[in-house]
């Protein structure tokens, strides 16, 4: 009964400090962080609770191999309940057969044997049964007296053998009082182990909630960060490239200024340097002219040159002429006027915006966080309170002293256990000393025999000393029908009762039958399934057997889910509420990003306004025209060195010398106005071709970027609930995935590390090494010795008997004639 209660506060102690859950419906969390709890502190336990005989177990495995002739039945599975009392009876009997056949034998021999020594004696008186003292000679004697001792001694032997066995069991058990001893002694010490570990264990389980709620409150701090950073991230994917199609608009809008400035500028220039030119070219045209007309070239041999350079004056002109070209200066001034609008800066404020998701998300959700935060210290301070509720240490202590008290009474009955074993030490020593006694005059009976044997006396002249020896041998016998049925009848009781628990107990304990039997729905009490849970918490449903007991523990595993202490403090269900609760808080979080504003309407404005600049009405086929033409009609320089050489086939005098300078006015105006006018030519050119490229694209570019930031700008306002969610939940699911591995490694913790039960396994263990191994078997080797040698006697009275006659001095003898 101490044993029970003591047993059932055990387990209300342990559970009020197991924290345990089973949400395993829930998806899985993405665990970012996997945290790390240590080692349970745990014990070591010393019982080994194993047993090898040694050598005597050889005799114990004769006796072994005794039990199963006599009983070869299997033990009896799920029979038990049969309602039939006949039946059952026969059952009974048809296994108990062998232990039948045998204590009826015993009984008989024990019944008949005094009868049968109380006829041989009286017939013995009455000179019949070999009494009378005439020993007929026979030519045989010597031989027949040779086998007989021959026999004899065999029988002697295997009698000598079987009280050996006996007495060798009977020490066995003596001495093994002291391993009891020990066993006893170290059981005890690994439960007070399991006592004074079992606080630390529980301790260490609820002290690393600590780490659990510094992740959570980690997480929680950064809610901005955390959740703020990655609703941040999600929607960034669509909102960066808008705001970044924004920003390129502002560069080409710079672009396209300068591109207009350019225009502009070199236009100008082109228009009034090629005036200019013109006007120089034209002087030079007639200033030729003019030389050509000098009477050398009248010379039949001159004629062909001057001819071919008047030929080529025409082509002394300029190419282009950008005077009909209309300006740029309109789109120019629409395009500044755009620019004075800062875009660039609009973009940084809606970039400033969106970055301050996370601050939003901290600012609206700093009511859920404390919440949660209040929910965090609570299911702390219902922990500690649990473990208040359910006093784990004064339980303990109780049962620490619980054992010690055991402890002290076990200690105080072994003077009352060594009596005991010295009483039946005397028993069976006393029996053995039966025996022994039979053995001794036996011995004695055919050692004086034979020394006083003399070949050459007839039976009436035998000497006084062989005469001894057949009484003695006789006297052996009497004391065989004295003792005998004394020796049988205890045997047979020995037998049934040790054959019989050796049977019914300790062989099914080994193979684990018995716990079967134990098992059977209904055996303790009619009315319940399985007894242990019936009895610790009154439902006998509960898939909770002895042996599953047993074997759990035999594996070391935790008392909490070897007793299924969740039915006394479910931990699932505690956390399960905590977890629901906490899952409850995050619901009402919601987060709102109207607030933020990526592109103003100014800005949009500002785009749209850029599209009507008009650089589109620019006519750059027309200036394009004019650039592809060149700056003169002919290469200058060419012109210049052709002029050169023509003017050195003429001969010497004015004429040559005026086209010489020509040439080099040509030269001159070359390098002095054309090669500025290429300059910016090249200018117009690359500015008006990427005004073209811009003007074409440029409505298409705008009317996308405003559709993607308006797009973006959507999603945040209205289509952000999606994504908040989602990420809502994965930063929810952090969290409760904390408590998950928390919940996890309490779980394992307690159904591997935590008061591991391998001491009560153990006791079970070293009760049946006590009774079996110890006491039964010793017992049962006891009567089997004894037995083997009691069945001996039978014959060795008989050869006795017979021996006698060859030894004892006859009152009369055959007598032949010569
Ligand atoms: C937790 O409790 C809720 C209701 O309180 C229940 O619906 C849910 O199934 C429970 N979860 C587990 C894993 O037991
Ligand atoms: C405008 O002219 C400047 C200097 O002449 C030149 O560096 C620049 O590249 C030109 N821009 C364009 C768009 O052609
Ligand atoms: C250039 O064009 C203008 C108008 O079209 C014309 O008046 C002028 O004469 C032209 N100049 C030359 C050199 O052809
Ligand atoms: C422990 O023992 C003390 C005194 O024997 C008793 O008052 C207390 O209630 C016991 N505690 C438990 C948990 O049984
Ligand atoms: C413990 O609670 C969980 C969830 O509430 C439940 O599924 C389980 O069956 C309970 N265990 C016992 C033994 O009552
Ligand atoms: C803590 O315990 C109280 C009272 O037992 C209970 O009302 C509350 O729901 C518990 N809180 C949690 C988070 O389990
Ligand atoms: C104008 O620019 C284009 C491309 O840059 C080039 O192919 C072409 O030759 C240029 N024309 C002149 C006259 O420089
Ligand atoms: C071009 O003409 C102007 C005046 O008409 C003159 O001053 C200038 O020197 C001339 N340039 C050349 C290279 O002849
Ligand atoms: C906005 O939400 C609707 C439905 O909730 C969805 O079909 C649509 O794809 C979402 N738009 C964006 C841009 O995410």
């Amino acid at each position: 009964m101490l044993w029970k209660t003591g047993l059932i506060f055990l387990c209300w102690g342990l559970t009020s400090g197991e924290l345990q859950d089973r949400q395993s419906g829930t998806p899985a969390a993405p665990a970012r962080t996997t945290l790390d709890f240590g080692l349970v502190p745990s014990g070591v336990y010393d019982t080994v609770a194993y047993y090898e005989p040694g050598a005597i177990g050889i005799l114990f495995n004769m006796m072994h191999a005794f039990l199963y002739v006599v009983q070869p039945n299997p033990f009896p599975e799920g029979e038990l309940s049969l309602p039939e009392n006949i039946v059952l009876t026969l059952q009974v009997i048809y296994y108990e057969l062998g232990f039948v056949v045998c204590a009826a034998l015993g009984l008989l021999f024990t019944v008949l044997l005094p009868l049968v020594g109380l006829l041989f004696c009286l017939c013995r008186c009455c000179d019949n049964c070999g009494g009378e003292m005439h020993q007929r000679q026979r030519k045989n004697t010597d031989c027949l007296r040779g086998l007989l001792t021959t026999l004899w001694s065999v029988f002697m032997k295997l009698f000598m053998a079987g009280v050996l066995c006996a007495y060798a069991a009977n020490q066995n058990l003596s001495s093994q009082l002291k391993s009891m001893r020990r066993l006893v002694k170290s059981n005890l010490k690994d439960l007070h182990t399991f006592a004074n570990q079992t606080p630390a264990q529980i301790d260490y389980l609820i002290s690393k909630y600590d780490t659990v709620k510094q992740h959570v409150l980690h997480d929680l701090e950064n809610v901005g960060v955390i959740l703020g950073g990655r609703i941040h991230e999600e929607l960034g994917k669509d909102v960066q490239p808008a705001l970044n199609g924004v920003l390129s608009m502002t560069g080409t809008m710079r672009d396209t200024k300068d591109a207009l400035e350019n225009v502009s500028l070199s236009l100008e220039t082109l228009q009034e340097g090629t005036v200019k030119l013109q006007a120089n070219l034209s002087l030079v045209r007639g200033s030729l002219s003019n030389a050509l007309n000098d009477p050398v070239c009248t010379h039949p041999q001159s004629f062909e040159i001057c001819h071919n350079i008047r030929s080529t004056l025409p082509k002394l002109e300029i190419a282009a002429n950008y005077s009909s070209l209309t300006d740029v200066t309109n789109q120019l001034d629409k395009v500044n006027e755009v620019l004075k609008t800062d875009l660039g800066q609009i973009v940084e404020k809606g970039f400033a915006s969106f970055n301050d998701t996370p601050n939003l998300v901290t600012d609206q959700t700093r009511n859920i966080v404390e919440g949660v935060k209040v929910l965090l210290d609570d299911v702390g301070s219902n922990v500690t309170t649990f473990t208040k509720l359910f006093p784990v240490h004064s339980t303990l202590t109780n049962f620490t002293k619980m054992i010690s008290h055991t402890h002290s009474q076990i200690e105080d009955i072994y003077p009352q256990v060594d009596q005991m074993d010295f009483y039946r030490w005397i028993c069976c020593i006393t029996l053995c000393c039966m025996v022994v006694l039979i053995l001794t005059f036996n011995f004695l009976g055919l050692l004086c025999g034979i020394l006083g044997f003399d070949r050459h006396a007839t039976p009436t002249t035998r000497g006084c000393v062989s005469n001894t020896g057949g009484n003695l041998l006789m006297a052996g016998v009497g004391f065989s029908f004295l003792f005998s049925w004394v020796l049988m009848g205890v045997i047979t009781a020995l037998f049934l009762a040790g054959g019989n628990l050796e049977k019914l107990v300790c062989e099914p304990f080994q193979t684990r039958q018995l716990f079967k039997v134990l098992d059977t729905p209904n055996l303790v009490n009619s009315a319940w399934k399985n007894f242990i849970p019936g009895y610790l918490y009154n439902d006998p449903e509960l898939d909770l057997t002895a042996y599953s007991l047993y074997s759990n523990c035999k594996d070391n595993r935790g008392i909490y889910s070897a007793l299924h202490l969740d039915k006394v403090f479910n931990i699932s269900a505690f956390f399960n509420t905590s977890v629901v609760s906490g899952s409850r808080k995050f619901e009402g979080m919601k987060v709102d990003l109207r607030g933020i504003i990526l592109l103003e309407s100014e800005g949009k404005q500002n785009l749209i306004s850029f599209t009507e600049t008009g650089i589109n009405e620019i006519d750059f086929a027309a200036y394009l025209e004019e650039v592809n033409k060149g700056v003169t009609r002919i290469d200058l320089v060419d012109f210049a060195s052709r002029l050169d050489a023509q003017a050195d086939q003429l001969s010497k005098g004015t004429l040559q010398t005026s086209l010489k300078g020509h040439a080099n006015t040509i030269r001159q105006i070359h390098i002095q106005q054309v090669i500025p006018l290429e300059k910016s030519m090249s200018t117009l050119n690359q500015s008006i071709r990427l005004l073209e490229r811009t003007s074409s694209d440029l409505p298409v570019r705008v009317r996308d970027v405003l559709a993607a930031v308006d797009a973006a700008q959507y999603l945040i306002s209205h289509n952000a609930t999606f994504v908040i969610n989602q990420e809502t939940e994965k930063y929810k699911q952090t969290i409760i995935g904390y408590f998950k591995q928390y919940i996890d490694w309490i779980r394992t913790s307690l159904a591997l590390e935590v008061a591991t039960c391998k001491p009560l396994s153990n006791i079970v263990d070293t009760a049946e090494i006590l009774g079996c191994s110890f006491l039964l078997d010793s017992m049962n080797t006891f009567w089997f010795g004894l037995g083997c040698s009691t069945l001996f006697l039978l014959p060795s009275i008989i050869l006795s008997v017979k021996l006698a006659k060859f030894y004892r001095r006859m009152d009369t003898e055959d007598v032949y004639d010569e």
